[in-house]
């Protein structure tokens, strides 16, 4: 154990209950632990200005004094420890002289610049100085730095600092990045980014967020506030599954930053109990709100007229779509139009659009976004759970108290930020052992206990091995063995083709560091699995989630507490968009559409007749618009062209549409191609709420006026419901909300109940055939022609394409390079700022490559935010026979060099 760490484990105090005296009060605590924070825990609150209960005090600003009997000198109370018959005494004359000779201290080297400085009016030290009543300060010498500019989100302005550390202990302790350093610059003492370099960082601004004064400014909002002019309205960030809540502070309807919980006002809390969140948020939460006020955002309906689209004011524009669509339904019936919604709008809009297209214009040819993933872990783990609605079956706090964590296909630091940061937390300060098995050595592959550099696409042959070494190993659980001994029975069956030597071979896994792996899974007593994309957006996506079904299993996830298996959601409301009946396949709440009784139940609540049909899938409505079987699509937040591969055909078959509407806050690709744009608001402009990947009914709040006459969603599908002749009446979100919650289980409340797990009808019910078919399925072997693997993925900055509205986000990263591993880099005999020609069965297109250390030979990685070049068009999709999933986010391509730099992609040419 480092020092670090013996000094965190002593101020944790892992000791006896002991007494000590406090200003002639009697207090028990645990002998060790941080003096600070037993003053605090008992509610006094004395000065402190470089302490954060998150992180190791760093004991500078001399301001927690406290007088302990027998010291002849104040002590500092946030290093010193607690011990059994201390008479402590904190209000006193001299404490308050000796504080107040600190603040003098500190007040005579700052530069008192308060008019300009962004901390104004949320500044410790400013606080501080009127608290104490200092007037003048003597003998004052400035620092006279130059503020450091070279970021390209954050300003050091060193002049400020005092040199508290908390920026650097947060960066280091609590992110596990260690980007910050002090340094000896002139004679004074800076904070820097490490070997002075211009910082670049995974700009979560969390250093930003606990700095008490302004030495650290946000590039993108500077000089525009004063934090007392602006609203402040607390919602749900609108980026990934995580779920953060932010403060979106505005001001003249204009986002002018966005903060979250994590501050210095933030600082008191229990040190030994960190699992709740540190309450920072990531680089797109903090960076990434400039989209809402983007100059491109729609203000007006856009109608197609002589070929062109046409600003139209509203009530025209819903005239059109309302007679358009009603035409249609006369004249070819419901089933001649269909709808496509995003897993980004709220749970309200999306419910509301549902009804709008089953009962409205009696169709049941609808899908959303969790098309692209997520259904494959809601149809596996219904099947096995043999529950309507799924979610995590760990919360954030489980997570980080587990004991062992098994991450599988997600490079979870790029994808959930936040919650990544529980998984460090684990590591941390409940020294969880974390095993990630990724080809990638992902940010978090390089802090975690073990990392399984697996053969890239071997993930099923290594979840498939797990379970056959827990098995030969005899450590399946024994409550399993004895509640399911059939079903295991069927693994064994299943798996008994396999063996360690076989595995090891597949996966590029020494059997020794597998059987490690085994261990630590089958013996943790609160274990988690994670997965991601990397096992739910690849060709078999669904059957791996079986596979991960099989081990939780076998390792006895599903017995123990605080354990289990857990789907991460890229988008914000995945989660939303299946319960709330986004898809054609389920009602709200999950229910089958396919059951009559179920159909019967919504049309006596909504007092209308559902269509019989059971509905088409994405894939199936653009295959239906290329054959002119539907007339009409809805398309409501989500762009396929832009998103899907040139060869799924989205293009040509959107244009045979006799009408196409799209509802966006941006004229999209696929918007360029409509009859109708409807201009609609972002999460900033509207109410409703989002479902976290926890299963977390969240708040979205209004923090602005809508940009020019756009409108929320819901408020859009209510008015053409009016203009159709089957008026949706709702006079707000809250009121849909209403109606969901009587619909929807768990949508009563905000606190998600624990997702109810009851495999005795999958496991006693064909299991052992279907284990035998999924463990003998042979993974295709590739082509000689195209030896590399294509990777789309995501990058920290980012999040789907939305966020590259963000002129922020865009400045941190806009780099649509190809990522090369710098072994095919050599082989390929290419280098930095070189182009290839990247060709795969169904394209061509040149690109410019960035070598990547962290990945390995035969993977190559494209950021799936762009399309310029059209990399994405290089993907053959395939579609899932069971979930109907597109699978659209890796191929296998060839690579040359090419001579010249990178010019204009070739989107589907020929290869
Ligand atoms: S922005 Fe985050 S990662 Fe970067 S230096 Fe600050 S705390 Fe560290
Ligand atoms: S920059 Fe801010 S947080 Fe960092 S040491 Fe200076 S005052 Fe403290
Ligand atoms: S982790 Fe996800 S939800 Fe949280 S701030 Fe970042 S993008 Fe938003
Ligand atoms: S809070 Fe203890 S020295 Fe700063």
């Amino acid at each position: 154990m480092g020092t670090r760490d013996a000094k965190e484990a002593r101020l944790l105090g892992a000791g006896a209950e002991i007494e000590l005296t406090i200003d002639g009060e009697n207090v028990k605590a645990t002998e060790g632990r941080s003096l600070y924070d037993v003053l605090s825990g008992i509610g006094k609150i004395i000065p402190a200005m470089c302490y954060h209960y998150t992180f190791t005090p760093f004991g500078s600003c001399g301001m927690c004094l406290v007088t302990v009997e027998g010291k002849k000198a104040p002590v500092r109370s946030c290093t010193a420890s607690a011990q059994p018959g201390m008479v402590v005494q904190t209000e006193t004359p001299e404490l308050k002289e000796a504080q107040k000779k600190a603040l003098i201290k500190h007040l005579s080297t700052h530069p008192l610049d308060c008019p300009v400085c962004d901390a104004d009016g949320h500044c410790e030290l400013q606080d501080f100085t009127f608290q104490f009543g200092i007037g003048e300060v003597p003998n004052v010498k400035q620092k006279g730095i130059p503020e450091d500019t070279r970021s390209k989100v954050l300003d050091f302005n060193m002049n400020r600092c005092i040199v508290c550390g908390q920026c650097i202990n947060v960066c280091k302790e609590v992110q596990l990045i260690d980007a910050l350093t002090f340094m000896k610059k002139d004679g004074n003492t800076i904070v820097t980014a490490k070997e002075d370099k211009p910082l670049h960082c995974e700009f979560c601004g969390d250093c930003l967020a606990v700095c008490p004064v302004g030495a650290i400014t946000n590039k993108f909002s500077k000089y525009l506030y004063k934090p007392w002019q602006m609203k402040k309205v607390q919602t749900t960030c609108p980026y990934c599954g995580d779920g953060c809540q932010i403060q979106v502070e505005t001001k003249d309807n204009r986002i002018v930053r966005v903060t979250s919980k994590l501050t210095w006002k933030s600082k008191w809390g229990d040190r030994a109990s960190t699992a709740k969140g540190h309450g920072g948020i990531c680089g797109r939460g903090r960076f990434g709100f400039q989209m809402v006020n983007s100059p491109d955002r729609l203000k007006l309906p856009l109608v197609r007229k002589d070929g062109a689209l046409a600003e139209t004011p509203w009530l025209d524009a819903q005239d059109y779509v309302a007679e358009r669509l009603t035409r249609i339904k006369m004249d070819h019936g419901g089933s001649a139009i269909a709808g496509l919604i995003s897993a980004r709008c709220t749970n309200e809009d999306i419910y509301l659009f549902q009804k709008l297209m089953r009962i409205g214009l009696g169709t049941n040819r609808i899908d959303s976004t969790a098309r692209y993933g997520q259904m494959n872990v809601v149809a596996a783990l219904r099947k096995a759970f043999g529950a309507d609605r799924i979610r995590m079956m760990n919360n954030a706090e489980q997570v980080t108290r587990a004991d062992a964590i098994f991450i599988v296909g997600s490079d979870i630091t790029e994808t959930h930020p936040v919650f990544n940061i529980r998984v460090k937390e684990a590591l941390r300060k409940y020294k969880a052992k974390v095993i990630v098995a990724d080809p990638i050595t992902t940010p978090m592959a390089k802090v975690a206990t073990h990392h399984l550099a697996i053969k890239v696409g071997s993930e099923a042959a290594l979840i498939q091995g797990l379970v056959k070494l827990i098995l030969d190993r005899g450590e399946c659980d024994a409550t399993v063995l004895q509640k399911y001994p059939a079903a295991v029975e069927a693994l064994k069956q299943a798996t008994a083709a396999i063996t360690p030597e076989s595995v090891a071979e597949k996966t590029g896994i020494p059997v020794e560091r597998l059987a490690e792996a085994a261990e630590i899974l089958s013996h943790a007593e609160r274990g988690v699995i994670l997965f991601e994309d990397g096992i739910t957006k690849r060709a078999g996506g669904y059957e791996n989630v079986l596979n991960l079904v099989d081990l939780a299993l076998v390792c006895g996830f599903f017995e123990k507490d605080g354990s289990g298996l857990n789907g991460l959601c890229e988008e914000n409301n995945e989660l939303g968009a299946v319960d709330m009946g986004g898809s054609f396949e389920f009602l709200p709440g999950g229910i089958e559409y396919g059951k009559a009784e179920a159909r019967e139940k919504f049309a006596k609540a909504w007092r209308e007749e559902l269509p019989a049909g059971m509905g088409t899938d994405l894939a199936g409505i653009l295959e239906a618009a290329r054959t002119g079987e539907i007339k009409a699509l809805y398309i409501v937040g989500e762009n396929p062209i832009g998103t899907l591969p040139a060869s799924m055909g989205a293009a040509e078959a959107l244009e045979k549409l006799e009408l196409l509407i799209v509802q966006d806050p941006f004229l999209t690709e696929t918007g360029r191609k409509a009859h109708v744009v409807l201009p609609a608001t972002t999460y900033a402009e509207k109410e409703g709420t989002f479902t976290s990947m926890e299963g977390k009914v969240q708040p979205v709040r209004a923090a602005l006026e809508p940009i020019g006459e756009s409108k929320p969603d819901w408020e859009i599908f209510s008015e053409l419901s009016w203009r159709m002749g089957f008026p949706l009446e709702y006079g707000s979100a809250k009121e849909i909300h209403r109606e969901i919650a009587k619909t929807v289980p768990g949508y009563f409340t905000t606190k998600p109940e624990p997702l109810p797990v009851d495999l005795a009808g999958y496991l006693n019910n064909g299991y052992a055939p279907e284990t035998a078919a999924r463990y003998a399925a042979k993974p295709s072997n590739g082509s000689p022609e195209y030896p590399y693997t294509l990777v789309l993925g995501q990058i920290i900055y980012h999040s789907g394409k939305y966020s590259t509205r963000a002129e922020g986000l865009m400045e941190i990263y806009d780099k649509a390079r190809l990522q090369v591993s710098p072994a095919d880099a050599e082989s390929l005999g290419l280098s930095e700022k070189d182009s290839v020609l990247l060709k795969s069965p169904v394209g061509r297109v040149e690109v410019g490559i960035d070598i990547q250390p962290r990945l390995p030979a035969g993977l190559v990685f494209f950021p799936e935010h762009f399309n310029t070049p059209a990399v994405k068009d290089l993907i053959a999709p395939e579609i899932d026979p069971v979930t109907r999933v597109i699978y659209h986010k890796r191929g296998p391509v060839a690579i040359e060099r090419v001579a010249a730099p990178a010019g204009a992609a070739q989107p589907g040419g020929a290869p």
